[in-house]
C-alpha cells in the first residue's frame, strides 16, 4: 500500500488534485481509496455523489471516505478518560466526566484524533494500492504529521520520570517490608506497572507511525498556485516539512495559465532554487469553470508517484 498527502494553503486545489489523483490512479487499474482528513469534507462534492464516514465504492476500483473526525476526538477523549480513571483510582479527588466537554475543545484533540485515523487507515487498508489523502489547509496538517515526533520526545521523557518513580517504590517496598495490609501495594516492576505499559503502547504506536509518514512508499505533495501569497505559505510547509524531516516528493503549481508563465517561474525558483532536492514539480492547467467534473482534469498528476 502506497500513500500520499496532498496538503497546501487553503483553496489551493488540495482536495481538487487529490481526487484527480485518485481517480487517475484507479483509471490506470490501482485499487485506489480517496480519504479526506478535513474536517470540512468536500468529496461528495467533487464526485457529486454521497461519501459517508465509512469507505464506500464510487467505481470498480476507487472508495471514498470522509473521515468522522468528530467521533475519533471523542473516542479519544473517552479512552483517555478512561485511562486517567484508573491511574488515579485511589483517589476520589478528580471527576473527570465534567472535563469531558472541555477537553473535547482543547488545543490537540483535533490532531490526535486525525492520527487515530490515520493508524486505522495504515493498519487495516493494506489492500488497497495507494490511499490517497485530502487534508486540512496548511496549519493543521503540519501539526498533525508533526504530532508523532513531537509525541515521541514527550512520551520518552515521560518513561524516564516513571522509571525514577518506579525506583524510588522499589527503594520504599525494600524498606518497609514486601506487604503491608493497610497499605495500598502499588507496582514497582516495569512490566507490571500499568502506566509504564500504557507509555510503551503509545510510544511504539508513534514511532510506528512516525516511520510510516518517513517510508518510501509515502509521498507528501504541496499543492500552490502561480501566486505570491501562496508562494509564502507553502514556503512555511517546506520549511514545517523540513523540520519534521519528511521528504517532500512533488509540488503541483495547479490552475496554472500560458499568461501567468512569468510568475509561475518566479514562484517556482523562490519555493525550490534551481536545485531542486529530487522535488517532481508540475504545472496543473486550470480547468474550464464550466466543467463540473474539475477531477477529470487530463493533465497526469500520478506519474511521480507509480
Ligand atoms: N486545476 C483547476 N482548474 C480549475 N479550477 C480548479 C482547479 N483546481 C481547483 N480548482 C477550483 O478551486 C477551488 C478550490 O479548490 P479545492 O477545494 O480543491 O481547494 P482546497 O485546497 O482543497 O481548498 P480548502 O483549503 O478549502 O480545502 C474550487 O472551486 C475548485 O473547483
Ligand atoms: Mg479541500
Amino acid at each position: 500500500m502506497k500513500t500520499i498527502f496532498f496538503t497546501g494553503k487553503g483553496g489551493v486545489g488540495k482536495s481538487t488534485l487529490s481526487a484527480t489523483c485518485a481517480w487517475q490512479l484507479s483509471e490506470h487499474g490501482y485499487k485506489t481509496l480517496l480519504v479526506s482528513l478535513d474536517p470540512a469534507h468536500n468529496i461528495a462534492d467533487i464526485f457529486d455523489t454521497q461519501v459517508g464516514h465509512k469507505k464506500s465504492k464510487f467505481t470498480k476500483n476507487l472508495y471514498l471516505q470522509e473521515a468522522d473526525l468528530d467521533k475519533a476526538a471523542s473516542a479519544y477523549i473517552e479512552q483517555n478518560i478512561d485511562i486517567l480513571t484508573e491511574v488515579y483510582s485511589y483517589t476520589k479527588a478528580f471527576n473527570f466526566d465534567t472535563y469531558f466537554k472541555v477537553l473535547r475543545y482543547s488545543p490537540g484533540v483535533e490532531e490526535y484524533a486525525s492520527l487515530t485515523i490515520l493508524e486505522e487507515v495504515f493498519r487495516t487498508e493494506t489492500d488497497f494500492d495507494y490511499v490517497v489523502f485530502d487534508t486540512p489547509p496548511t496549519g493543521l496538517t503540519l501539526r498533525i504529521l508533526a504530532l508523532p515526533n513531537i509525541s515521541i520526545t514527550w512520551v520518552d521523557r515521560l518513561r524516564r520520570i516513571r522509571k525514577q518513580i518506579l525506583e524510588k517504590r522499589h527503594t520504599i517496598h525494600n524498606i518497609t517490608g514486601k506487604y503491608s495490609e493497610k497499605g495500598f501495594l502499588l507496582a514497582y516492576d516495569e512490566k507490571k506497572d500499568t502506566v509504564m505499559q500504557k507509555l510503551n503502547d503509545i510510544w511504539h504506536r508513534y514511532v510506528n507511525l512516525y516511520k510510516l509518514l518517513k517510508g518510501a512508499d509515502n509521498s507528501i505533495a504541496v499543492v500552490f498556485n502561480p501566486d505570491y501569497l501562496s508562494l509564502r505559505e507553502s514556503q512555511r510547509i517546506l520549511e514545517g516539512l523540513k523540520d519534521l524531516s519528511l521528504p517532500l516528493r512533488a509540488a503541483f503549481n495547479n490552475k496554472y495559465q500560458d499568461d501567468l508563465e512569468e510568475t509561475a517561474e518566479e514562484v517556482e525558483r523562490e519555493l525550490f532554487g534551481t536545485k531542486r532536492d529530487g522535488v517532481h514539480i508540475a504545472r496543473v492547467p486550470l480547468v474550464a469553470a464550466a466543467r463540473r467534473d474539475t477531477y477529470k482534469n487530463d493533465f497526469d498528476v500520478t506519474g511521480v508517484f507509480r
